[in-house]
């Protein structure tokens, strides 16, 4: 058998895990060729390939990135510029012309919903999820989430002393797209005082009250952890537009951090070495199997899959009922909301 591994969408730390899961366990149980494809669905489309043999894939585990490198071509979305009329057409001569079995498909939602796309054309896709925002509907996490979680919660923990020296309210931006798990996590894990979620409408009036409130006690300092992707005016960051208004509204020094693409970079965290190793060592697995058309996925700690048409790149956003939420609220955590 022979198998086409490649990651697409923005890169997370743990993708090279996951290859090397992939590709070991390919070559080493079931005696497969392996090959992987470069740049994402372009490499697809271009044959841009190389053979990964086991030596190519040790000593890739603790590294950051993709060593298969990746894009954001969506094959089913035309797009200015394109100079290939029917992507999906030549993804599927391509598939055949590299002699490929099978496919496995490392990325966030856009790839499983292409990755799912793929399997309805006929090809034999595994869907295998990652992304640091963790928003892949269809699993309890993704790999690249813990990671992110740790850098931003080391980020906060920066922010506490240098907050307290100088008597200011902290605000930090973190990535997450239009789901708030990284905000969720790292506010909690770095005891933000307010922990702004893109799932949650927010109130400014709240958001001042709760940080004058805490100067009233005798609170030095606060600390504002706002997910990228809550809504203010078009073409604002979101943490230069609740830092300004802090200010505006509360008169409390205020300075703004925007985490950026260091949530995204280095080396993955243990756990995300481990969730990506199973996660990949279970596609093998899947595609010895036949199961094809299924996106790999962790429930309750148990890897198993589930139907790529299931998942077809829907969102997990965060329920409101989420148990971290209520029990930081329950603890004065403020989410800017009138509760
Ligand atoms: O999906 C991961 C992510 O880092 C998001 O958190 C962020 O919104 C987006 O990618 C940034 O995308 P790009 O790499 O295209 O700038």
């Amino acid at each position: 058998m022979k198998i086409g591994i490649l990651s697409a969408g923005g890169d997370c730390p743990g993708i090279n895990a996951a290859i090397r899961g992939v590709g070991k366990t390919a070559i080493v149980k079931y005696g497969m060729e392996v090959i992987g494809i470069s740049n994402g669905f372009s490499g697809l489309i271009d044959m841009n390939y190389e053979v990964l043999t086991e030596k190519k894939l040790s000593g890739i585990l603790t590294v950051g990135g993709t060593i298969l490198g990746t894009s954001r071509i969506k094959p089913f979305k035309p797009q200015e510029g394109d100079t290939v009329e029917d992507k999906p057409q030549v993804i599927k001569e391509n598939y055949h012309n590299m002699g490929l079995d099978a496919l496995v498909c490392i990325g966030g939602n856009g790839t499983q919903r292409t990755a799912n796309l793929l399997s309805k054309e006929g090809l034999n896709i595994i869907g295998l999820p990652k992304t640091i925002d963790n928003d892949v509907w269809g699993t309890d996490v993704t790999f690249g989430f813990d990671s992110a979680v740790n850098i931003a919660t080391d980020a906060i923990d920066r922010l506490h002393t240098t907050a307290n020296s100088h008597k200011r309210v902290m605000v930090i931006e973190v990535m997450g797209h239009n789901a708030g798990w990284i905000a969720l996590y790292s506010g909690v894990a770095g005891g933000g005082d307010i922990i702004l979620l893109p799932e949650v409408e927010y109130d400014m009036d709240v958001v001042a009250n709760t940080l004058l409130n805490r100067s009233e006690k005798g609170k030095p300092y606060s600390i504002v952890v706002v997910g990228e992707g809550i809504k203010v005016p078009k073409k604002k960051s979101a943490a230069r537009f609740i830092g300004k208004q802090i200010q505006e509204r509360t008169g409390l020094e205020t300075r703004e951090t925007i985490l950026g693409y260091t949530q995204r970079g280095g080396t993955p965290s243990p756990a995300d070495r481990i969730l990506a190793t199973r996660y990949g060592a279970y596609a093998a697995e899947l595609i010895h199997t036949k199961n094809f058309g299924s996106m790999v996925c962790i429930k309750n700690n148990q890897i198993t899959s589930i139907p790529l048409e299931e998942v077809g790149g829907k969102t997990k956003l965060i329920d409101l009922n989420n148990r971290l939420v209520t029990k930081a609220r329950n603890m004065g955590v403020c989410f800017g909301d009138k509760f």
